[in-house]
């Protein structure tokens, strides 16, 4: 029994392997190793489409590789990410993503669990869910996704055990967000300010 569970085994990772060896996409679409799933349909997206520019950051490679925004908790990528969560987002989600037509973002209920990961909550916010969530692949590039993405979460009220898409490092530095915090255009960080 034992030797048939681990043929199967080998023969599983052998033909995930085999799946990877043989590229699905063309070299130009190469995404690294995360598959971007729409979060309603589940089918696997690539960026190929969509507003340009912002796909050969270091921050997008190394989320498209490893599922980490490196973005979380830089204050140059919060200033940012306020910015374009104001001009894309809080008209139906809320000033602080409290809610409005559209759901909160910043308590521990997600109607699409998947968002609690920032895989997730990427692919949602580049493809879409139902309704009025079209897809925002024409306002944002995949750079300024990640942005958001650092905003969303810093603008988090819930309680820390529910924050998975923090690491043990960022769960123990946890404070909730608390109304009233600036930035300053020339704040230190990987984020150069927004052109306009
Ligand atoms: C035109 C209004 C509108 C805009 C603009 C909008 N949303 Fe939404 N959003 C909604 C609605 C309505 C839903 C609920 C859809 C559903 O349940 O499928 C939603 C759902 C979501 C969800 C899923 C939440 C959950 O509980 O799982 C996320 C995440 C999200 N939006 C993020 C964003 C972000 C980030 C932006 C800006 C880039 C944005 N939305 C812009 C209306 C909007």
């Amino acid at each position: 029994m034992k030797t048939l569970i681990k043929t199967c085994v080998v023969a599983l990772g052998l033909a995930t392997l085999g799946s990877n060896v043989a590229p699905a996409q063309s070299p130009g679409d190469a995404q690294g190793d995360v598959v971007l799933r729409n979060t309603i349909t589940g089918e696997a997206m690539t960026l190929k489409d969509g507003k340009p520019g912002g796909r050969d950051t270091q921050a997008v490679k190394t989320f498209l590789k490893t599922g980490q925004n490196i973005y979380i908790d830089d204050r140059s990528c919060l200033r940012n990410g306020e910015s374009l969560f104001l001009t894309s987002c809080s008209g139906c989600h809320g000033h602080l993503a409290e809610g409005k037509v559209g759901p909160g973002l910043n308590d521990n209920y997600w109607t699409y669990p998947l968002n609690t990961s920032d895989v997730g909550l990427f692919s949602t916010i580049w493809g879409g869910a139902n309704g009025m969530m079209g897809p925002h692949n024409e306002d944002v590039n995949p750079d300024e996704i990640l942005q958001i993405i650092a905003w969303v979460r810093h603008l988090y009220t819930g309680p820390v055990k529910d924050a998975a898409w923090l690491n043990d490092a960022q769960k123990k530095n946890y404070h909730p967000f608390k109304e009233g915090e600036t930035f300053a255009k020339n704040e230190p960080g990987q984020c150069k300010p927004l052109e306009n």
